[in-house]
């Protein structure tokens, strides 16, 4: 749906009483059995069942799209470099800019990600979703131009200050523009650790001038990493608060992170999530499970949770493990690797991603 749910599973208690011990990447699903009506443990595998119906509207195909990057709060350089790059290694995967050729990444890498599923989505004109992102703009909004609070509705007023600033904005891009808001770890943001890690709208006219895309993702570094850096962090109740507590005992461990940041990395998931459900769903009236576009299962929500071959229901799949532990399914621009869901494959009919097994 347009929000990322990563509510506490009861699949859990399947977990503590499993010997999972074997794939030190082990997990539990992040999304509860009310919220996705499929057995997640078919999900990996080809489904008939999951019924994502196309709803006539568009899709994000302007190749490439320009991607507008909203810093909100206090952000250090470190953060975000990991998440610049993560986005870059998304831009321009095409080569079609000649005079920027993709750099040369490792497979499986995030454009491959990209490719393998988000591309194969189609509107009514039959144009793709686009196979490039350009980082076309970056605006810092360090002085919490609107409090450190924000509501659902007040983020589309941070998008307003940062189009309208002074003496630099961010153009307003109706035909090719994404807008993706970024807050720091302090900063609230309505439903945040509690329904949503992250989601994804669209401007109205009336606050920000026009209609285009956008979605938010938070930093949960501080508040909610158990939630929303799964599985780079474990929810307190298995032990995440405390070293020696269940989790440990049970050797369920929180996952390594690929580039040393529990909030960042988190982030990145989250942030891969929802540009893949703003490319499939822009408006709200494209790809979707279900009849209610109040409540919209989407490409991402399909397979939260799921990062490699056997992920669902409590594990997060088969992924590689760094030398240091870390764990990772991707790989990126500068030598960067990344920790990114699966998103559903409308060909394969199952959640796919390009470290795939089979
Ligand atoms: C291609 O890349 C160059 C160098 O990065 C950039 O200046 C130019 O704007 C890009 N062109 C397009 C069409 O994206
Ligand atoms: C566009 O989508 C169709 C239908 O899924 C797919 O067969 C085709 O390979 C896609 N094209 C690209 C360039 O990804
Ligand atoms: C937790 O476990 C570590 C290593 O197993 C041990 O050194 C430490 O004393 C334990 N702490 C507590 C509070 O039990």
């Amino acid at each position: 749906m347009t929000n990322l749910l990563h509510i506490l599973p009861l699949l859990l208690l399947l977990l503590l009483f499993s010997s999972l011990s074997t794939l030190s990447t082990l997990a539990m699903a992040t999304t509860p059995p009310h919220q996705n009506p499929y057995n997640p443990f078919s999900l990996e595998t080809p489904s008939q069942l999951v019924d994502l119906a196309y709803h006539m509207g568009p899709v994000v195909a302007a190749s490439p799209t320009n991607l507008y990057l909203i810093w909100y709060g206090r952000w250090d350089a470190p953060s975000q470099s990991i998440i610049r790059d993560f986005l870059l290694s998304l831009s321009d995967a095409d080569g079609k800019n000649s005079s920027s050729p993709p750099p040369a990444v490792a497979s499986p890498s995030v454009a491959d990600w990209w490719r393998s599923t988000a591309c194969l989505y189609t509107d009514q004109t039959s144009a793709n979703i686009t196979s490039g992102f350009t980082l076309a703009q970056e605006y810092r909004d360090a002085a919490y131009s609107h409090g450190t609070s924000l509501s659902r509705l007040s983020v589309q007023s941070v998008i307003r200050s940062a189009v309208t600033g002074y003496p630099e904005r961010l153009p307003l891009d109706p035909y090719n523009g994404l807008y993706l808001v970024l807050t720091s770890p302090d900063v609230r943001v309505e439903d945040f650790c509690r329904e949503v890690c992250g989601f994804h709208y669209f401007t109205f006219s009336a606050i920000v001038g026009v209609t285009v895309p956008f979605a938010w993702v938070g930093h949960s570094g501080v508040q909610c990493p158990g939630m929303c850096a799964f599985p780079f962090a474990l929810p307190e109740y298995i032990g995440g608060g405390e070293r020696n507590g269940t989790a440990a005992s049970n050797n369920l461990r929180a996952l390594g992170v690929p580039n040393g940041d529990v909030g960042v990395d988190g982030m990145i998931s989250v942030i891969g999530h929802e540009l893949a459900e703003m490319a499939s769903n822009p408006l709200i009236n494209a790809w979707y499970v279900g009849d209610d576009p109040a409540a919209p299962t989407e490409i991402a929500d399909l397979c939260v949770g799921v990062y490699g071959t056997g992920g669902g229901g409590g594990y997060v799949g088969s992924v590689y493990k760094g030398e240091q532990g870390e764990g990772y399914n991707l790989n990126g621009v500068n030598g960067r690797r990344f920790l990114v869901q699966w998103l559903w494959n409308p060909v394969r009919k199952s959640c796919f991603g390009p470290n795939a097994l089979n």
